[in-house]
């Protein structure tokens, strides 16, 4: 019998949207227009610089706007800036800390008790000197570079504090590929990534006290809880190794049964009379 033709049809379209979902990863949040984002994308020079930056950033990302770091009203393109809309204006640089600590509540605690903290205003970096305010991007051990470290003192001491970080963050890069992996062969480690997600945010707010020797103690803590971490990920691949050993078993068998009913069912036609 000949398919209908919407028969082929249907299968073909439902390809064609599995294809296109697959194809266009949609942001796991859209980035909402807002009044500031119209009136200031269609600016130029200074009111406009920031939203090109912004868009590539973690923020952007994450769905945090012009107005949840400045304030005002997103609604309302002629009252957008009122400071009665709760505009905040742009920070000076001694109030930089507080503004971006709304949100980063443990980061500015330790920044504002370290070395760092204690010169702001008085020569010390603030949060957008080592992440910029706009272009704001996921942060690494590689913020620790010549180029931004090496501005106001030797960059001597910044390598020392690197090299005391290299290793626990090659740890928890080495975790974050399991899990990822991991996650990918549909196996739940949602536990496990709860607990990596937690360690990686009190080791990496322990920059910020740039303290070598302290840093130098803590890792000694955290590399003990990414240890369990590492066991329980170990087991799961244990656990999976034998699953497949024993599914290649189980296929093997049923194969070998198959071959042995086949020869067996042969046998007996050869062996019935014909014509019978
Ligand atoms: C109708 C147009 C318009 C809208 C809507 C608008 N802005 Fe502006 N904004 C401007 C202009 C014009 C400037 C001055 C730019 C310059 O200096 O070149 C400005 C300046 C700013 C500044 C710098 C202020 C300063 O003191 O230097 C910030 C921050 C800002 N806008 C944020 C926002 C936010 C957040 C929103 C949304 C809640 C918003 N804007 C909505 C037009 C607008
Ligand atoms: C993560 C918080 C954050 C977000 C989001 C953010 N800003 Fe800012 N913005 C800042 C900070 C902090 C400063 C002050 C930077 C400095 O002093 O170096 C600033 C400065 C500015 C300035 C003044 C720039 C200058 O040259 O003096 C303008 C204009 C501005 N922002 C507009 C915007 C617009 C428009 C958006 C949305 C596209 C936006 N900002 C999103 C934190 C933010
Ligand atoms: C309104 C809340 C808010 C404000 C204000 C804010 N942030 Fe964020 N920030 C977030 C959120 C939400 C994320 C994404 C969280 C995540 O997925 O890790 C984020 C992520 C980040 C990251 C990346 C974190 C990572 O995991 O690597 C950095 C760096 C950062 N912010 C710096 C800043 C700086 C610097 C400022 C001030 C200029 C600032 N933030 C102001 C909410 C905020
Ligand atoms: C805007 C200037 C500036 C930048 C940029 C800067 N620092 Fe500093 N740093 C200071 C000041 C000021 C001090 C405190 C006074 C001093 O010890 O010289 C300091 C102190 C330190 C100390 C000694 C802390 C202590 O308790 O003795 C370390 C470590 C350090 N910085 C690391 C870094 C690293 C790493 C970077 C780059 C990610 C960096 N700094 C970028 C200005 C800066
Ligand atoms: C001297 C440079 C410097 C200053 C000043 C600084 N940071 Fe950071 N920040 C870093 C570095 C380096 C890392 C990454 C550490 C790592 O990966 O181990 C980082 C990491 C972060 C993270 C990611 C933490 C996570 O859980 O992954 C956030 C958020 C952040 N900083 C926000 C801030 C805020 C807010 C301020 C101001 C209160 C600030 N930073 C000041 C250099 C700096």
């Amino acid at each position: 019998m000949r398919p209908t033709p919407s028969a082929l049809l249907l299968p073909l379209m439902a390809g064609i949207a599995a294809v296109l979902t697959l194809a266009i990863p949609l942001p796991s949040f859209a980035q909402a227009v807002t009044a500031c984002l119209q009136c200031h994308g269609a600016q130029t020079g200074r009111g406009e610089a920031p939203v090109p930056k912004w868009q590539g950033s973690v923020h952007a990302d994450n769905g945090i706007s012009c107005h949840d770091c400045h304030g005002g009203d997103p609604k309302d393109i002629v009252n957008a800036m009122n400071p009665a809309r709760g505009f905040l204006g742009v920070p000076r640089e001694k109030a930089i800390p507080a503004f971006c600590g709304r949100c980063h509540v443990g980061i500015m605690r330790e920044y504002l008790r370290s070395a760092h903290g204690k010169a702001l205003g008085a020569g010390g970096p603030t949060c957008v000197t080592c992440h910029d305010s706009h272009a704001v991007k996921r942060a690494t051990i590689d913020l620790i570079n010549e180029a931004s470290c090496g501005r106001c003192h030797p960059y001597a001491r910044a390598v020392e504090i690197k090299e005391a970080m290299r290793q626990t963050e090659g740890i928890i890069g080495g975790i974050e590929k399991d899990l990822t992996r991991l996650r990918n062969e549909g196996i739940d480690v949602e536990a496990s990534e709860k607990s990596l997600f937690s360690l990686r945010n009190t080791y990496r707010r322990l920059f910020h006290v740039v303290d070598t020797a302290r840093v130098k103690r803590e890792s000694g803590t955290i590399q003990q809880e990414l240890g369990k971490i590492r066991l329980s990920l170990t087991q799961i691949d244990e656990r999976q190794r034998i699953r497949k050993i024993a599914g290649a078993f189980v296929v093997g068998s049923l194969l070998l049964s198959a071959l042995l009913l086949h020869l067996l069912r042969r046998t007996y036609d050869d062996a019935s009379p014909p014509g019978d």
